[in-house]
């Protein structure tokens, strides 16, 4: 089978960014319904980096994601991961490449509820008839911290532990960068704590690379910079965010953050 891995990967600099864009652009429609969802995009996501992604409702933050992670074809501009340009991508490499170098976690846990919790961490690498590398999957349960609960169904976890086995999941085949879109939406503010500590440690100490839509500013502060996303465009950063100094960056913008 053929892996992203033996696709040749010109090395652009000495630390390629886990991803990156580069004057992304994503049109929806036409005519009266055309909509610039992103509007000439340059962003690079460094190895090792937790980034939030903030912005209003509409403003293309779910985009950026999943046209960053091939989920949705770019109308202009490139996008990459590693050094490998998707447009460039078949079909089948670019599901290879989703499978093996890109993590997904969403609002919705998608976990499977007949399987249990560890089943549902390997079930990806399973699928792919890959062998998890134990030692990595070792640190990864470890991590999440689901102690005695690993033999559990789904419906038998919270929705916190649920989308830690979530999380688990896409960090299980060492993705090279994992997106999650409002990963602790659904949850309260303990559970979400959970999972941002989580989401936290393997950035620290597995050196994992996540980028994270949120609205929340507690869940911002536990990322190593944000950036601010208004109608299609990066329109500020910020570096070792606080609750505090996101919360008055929203304010300033448009007065409002997102309902
Ligand atoms: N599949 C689609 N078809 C048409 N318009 C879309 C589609 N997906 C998103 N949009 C539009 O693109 C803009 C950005 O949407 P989105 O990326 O979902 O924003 P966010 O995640 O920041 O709320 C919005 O105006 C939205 O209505
Ligand atoms: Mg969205």
């Amino acid at each position: 089978m053929t892996s992203v891995r033996d696709i040749p990967r010109p090395r652009v600099g000495d630390a390629p960014a886990a991803a990156r864009s580069v004057h992304l652009s994503k049109v929806y429609g036409e005519g009266d319904t055309r909509v610039v969802a992103l509007d000439a995009v340059d962003v690079e996501f460094p190895r090792g980096v937790f980034t939030a992604i903030m912005g209003p409702s509409g403003s293309g933050k779910s985009t950026l994601m999943h046209c960053m992670a091939g989920l949705d074809a770019v109308t202009d501009g490139q996008a990459y991961i590693g050094d490998t340009e998707l447009s460039s991508l078949n079909d089948r490499q670019l599901t290879t490449l989703r499978r093996d170098e890109i993590g997904f976690v969403f609002q919705a846990y998608n976990l499977l509820p007949t399987l249990t919790a560890l089943e549902n961490i390997t079930l990806p690498m399973d699928i792919a008839g890959r062998r998890p590398d134990q030692a990595w999957l070792t640190t990864v349960i470890d991590t999440v911290g689901l102690g005695q609960r690993l033999g559990h169904r789904p419906s038998e976890l919270s929705g916190g532990q649920q989308q830690r086995v979530a999380c688990a999941r896409a960090l299980a085949s060492r993705p090279e960068i994992i997106f999650a879109d409002e990963p602790t939406g659904n949850l309260d503010s303990r559970s979400g704590a959970d999972v941002l500590s989580f989401l936290r440690r393997s950035v620290k100490e597995m050196g994992q690379t996540i980028v994270m839509v949120t609205h929340d500013p507690v869940a911002a502060s536990y990322s190593d910079r944000v950036l601010f996303l208004a109608d299609g465009r990066i329109v500020d950063s910020m570096t070792s965010p606080t609750r505090e100094r996101v919360l008055e960056r929203m304010k300033a913008f448009d007065g409002q953050p997102e309902a």
